[in-house]
């Protein structure tokens, strides 16, 4: 039987931008007369009263909500199909936990509330900081960070205070190659800089490797920055014995903990040697994806860096009558101050905290199962069609080459990726890491179904058949989507960001 398509063209508008749209002097509001005097905006604001209208849309309500539905419909998302994007995991959202955020106890909490009218907020903080910490395995955890990579910032701003406290100031970095790019990044912003090295054959970080560079930029090393399961879905099986030389050599061990996805409930970086790590909540808690924001990367330490970590701190104290009290605070000399307004992105922690306990244990080691599970299905699946980069169990994501189908054909990553939008599928994350040609790095994650990675594997497939039976209409696909192949390079490096009236006429 032919392989059936999942997706087929259909009616899309072409929408103007919001600007474009109405009529002068149109409105949505229905506002009742005025029934106080009318005061003058100039005389009421004086110089700081407009001198011309500020240019908004004059629309109506039908155009307002035909505008913003139409556009909605351009999007991809996890509630329509399969999002295989590895490295960024595109979980599902639970709606038990947008449930949650919404009531309105949380969502309508004022973030200048004083601590006694939000015990209950304060309090959730400090069970999902438990939580967390007992998960992998640290001894406490600061919510603040908005991010991963700013939870990266924050960690290695920790390791840095600690050194000073010490009277020194180690600045080299070790980062493994298959590193995300986040972490030279956070590096660069603390003023440390980046020793990258290459990882073994088999894409673990090599043990002789980090010795040799120890050796080498002896004194001078503030901490390795691993990655367990490392970007290419592999354990870092040697990364006991890394941090003990690591720390043996007087450096700090910071674990990029983005892909606990693939650990939780089944080891904790903690006692595996890291000293600090973040998480990504949207990766391992399902929370959503903030389009860069806002979200939440916790930071987890040791004791030791726990006087450093970001203020203020909730602490629980027992008050006069013996009741239990939570606190905020802010009376921390060491700290390296705060990173994130308020006390960070507090309903992605009401939607992790969620999760969490609809979870419980079992159900955190079932998804680690499934999600491991699950890439290994895919890859099984595939690799006799498409080579793994490295061809062995992995973790929670498989990664796989081009280089076959380039050299047999000519069609390569970018072309297979734009033809299965062709099929109703979101691509994979393309040509990263950098460390393997024409990358695909595929993550099914824990809630995808055998139909569903068995339906994405069936269109790989006849892609790779159509490569080599007709690679020419492959390197120009999409066809079936609203607008053809871009040109990414032009569209990257001259982005048209905002709309200017002139340019509408
Ligand atoms: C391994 C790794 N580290 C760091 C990050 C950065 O995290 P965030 O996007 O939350 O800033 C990511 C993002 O997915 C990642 O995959």
């Amino acid at each position: 039987m032919p392989y059936m398509k999942q997706a087929s063209p259909g009616l899309q508008f072409n929408e103007q931008s919001i600007f474009e749209r109405g009529a002068p002097g149109r409105t949505a509001a229905s506002l009742p007369a005025l029934d106080v005097p009318e005061i003058s905006v100039d005389r009421a604001l004086g110089v700081l009263a407009r001198k011309a209208p500020a240019g908004l849309p004059e629309v109506s309500e039908p155009e307002v909500m035909r505008h913003f539905t139409r556009i909605s419909q351009w999007n991809y998302s996890i509630d329509t199909n399969f999002y295989p994007l590895g490295s960024c995991t595109m979980k599902h959202n639970p709606r038990v936990n947008e449930w949650a955020a919404r009531l309105p106890g949380f969502a309508n909490l004022h973030p200048y509330a004083p601590a006694r009218g939000i015990q209950g907020a304060l309090e959730l903080m400090a069970r999902l900081r438990d939580a967390l910490a007992e998960i992998c395995g640290m001894d406490d955890v600061s919510l603040q960070p908005a991010a991963g990579a700013q939870g990266e910032l924050t960690g290695l701003m920790m390791i840095r205070a600690h050194f000073a406290k010490l009277g020194k100031s180690p600045r080299k970095v070790l980062i493994p190659e298959t590193a995300h790019g986040t972490n030279a990044a956070s590096c660069t912003l603390n003023g440390l800089v980046a020793v990258p090295f290459k990882g073994s054959d088999n894409g673990a970080c090599d043990p002789a490797d980090v010795a040799r560079l120890l050796e080498e930029h002896k004194g001078e090393v503030a901490a390795i920055m691993i990655t367990n399961p490392n970007t290419l879905g592999l354990f870092e099986r040697h990364l006991s014995e890394i941090a003990k030389m690591v720390h043996d050599a007087g450096a700090l061990v910071y674990g990029d903990g983005a892909n606990l996805n693939a650990l939780m409930g089944r080891a904790r970086p903690g006692d595996l040697g890291i000293d600090v790590m973040q998480f990504n909540l949207h990766k391992t808690f399902t929370t959503p994806h903030g389009g860069g924001g806002p979200g939440c990367g916790p930071v987890a330490f040791k004791s030791f860096l726990s006087p450093y970590q970001p203020a203020p701190v909730v602490v629980k104290r027992v008050g006069a009558g013996g009741e239990t009290l939570f606190e905020l605070d802010d009376t921390r000399p060491e700290s390296v101050g705060r990173v994130r307004s308020f006390v960070g992105n507090f309903g992605m922690m009401v939607r992790a905290y969620t999760y969490l306990r609809e979870m419980g244990p079992e159900g955190l080691k079932a998804a680690t199962d499934l999600a491991v599970l699950n890439a290994n299905y895919l890859a099984a699946s595939l690799k006799d069609v498409l080579p793994l980069a490295y061809d062995q169990l992995c973790m929670h994501e498989a990664i796989f080459s081009d280089r076959d189908v380039k050299k047999a054909t000519g069609v390569q990553t970018l072309d297979i990726a734009k033809r299965l939008i062709d099929y109703g599928f979101h691509p994979p994350t393309v040509y990263f890491p950098l460390v393997v040609a024409g990358a695909m790095m595929m993550e099914p994650t824990e809630t995808e179904t055998k139909q569903t990675i068995d339906g994405y594997v069936a269109a790989m497939k006849n892609i790779l058949e159509e490569a080599k039976n007709d690679p020419e209409m492959v390197k120009k696909a999409p066809h079936d989507t609203r607008t053809g192949r871009l040109d990414e390079a032009r569209a990257a490096r001259k982005p048209v960001l905002r709309f200017h009236p002139k340019s509408a006429t």
